[in-house]
């Protein structure tokens, strides 16, 4: 991403960022609420347009205005979307497979042999007729997760993928990351605020605020840069920690 900037009315939440996400690498991204992590994310896989700037994925500038471009786009990067986002009306199987049936898919079996071997990577196999209202959280959040990787693209954006989930079931969530970068050499970007899962998984940390990426480095870096603002993130002290001593 170069220079990218992004305004909604007179709120300007991207002024300038500038970002390489190199091939196989975790990368998590770390910032204040509302300060414009998943307006980011959503640049990378073409649901959003920068207002200025450019944005590169593989060597080719993502086309905003073109429709089939898009939808090369889409099959190299997915999305897990904050909310989970599945369609309530479906079955588990069916959100699944709405990637697979978007991207022109036809073939039945194809569709069910992958939607039950991404039911197995995130350790879900056999839940393919449940509905989204049947399903706990973390079993959403997992279902969201299998439809972003349903067609092993080359990159996945992870949004808030350890939300309210128990401690044993995010670290569950942080394996399948890993997994996904070392066996099937996937990038993953992922926003979380859960700091034990960013030492567990980062092999780079990004830090935005006001707009900007304010911080790049490895997890070492980040916890040994001194920086009151990066540490007081890090260990999620508030400017008015000291009227509480
Ligand atoms: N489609 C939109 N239209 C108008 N404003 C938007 C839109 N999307 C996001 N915003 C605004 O942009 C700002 C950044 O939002 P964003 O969702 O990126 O924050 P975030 O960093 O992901 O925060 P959180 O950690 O709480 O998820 C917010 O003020 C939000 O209200
Ligand atoms: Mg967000």
């Amino acid at each position: 991403m170069r220079n990218v900037h992004q305004r909604f009315g007179d709120q300007h939440v991207l002024r300038g960022v500038d970002l390489d996400i190199y091939r196989g690498e975790t990368l998590v991204l770390l910032g204040g609420s509302g300060g414009g992590k998943s307006v980011l994310m959503k640049h990378i896989c073409g649901l959003l347009c920068p207002v200025k700037g450019t944005i590169e994925v593989d060597g080719e500038s993502i086309d905003c205005r073109g429709e089939r471009e898009l939808a090369g786009l889409r099959k190299k990067v997915s999305m897990m979307f904050q909310s989970g986002a599945l369609f309530d009306s479906l079955s588990v199987s069916g959100n699944i497979a709405f990637p697979l049936r978007e991207a022109g898919e036809r073939d039945d079996i194809v569709i069910q042999e992958k939607v039950c071997k991404a039911l197995e990577i995130v350790r879900l196999p056999g839940q393919e007729e449940k509905m989204p209202s049947e399903l706990s959280g973390g079993m959403r959040k997992r279902v969201a997760l299998a439809r972003a990787i349903v067609e092993m693209p080359a990159m996945v954006l992870y949004d808030e993928p350890h939300a309210g989930l128990d401690p044993v079931t995010a670290d569950s969530i942080d394996h399948l990351i890993k997994d996904l970068q070392t066996d099937h050499g996937i990038t993953n970007v992922v926003v979380t605020h859960e700091m034990r899962s960013v030492f567990r998984i980062a092999d780079r940390v990004v830090f935005m605020q006001d707009g900007q990426i304010y911080f790049k480095g490895t997890p070492t870096e980040i916890k040994e840069s001194g920086d009151p603002v990066l540490l007081d993130f890090l260990e999620g002290r508030s400017e008015r920690a000291g009227e509480w001593k």
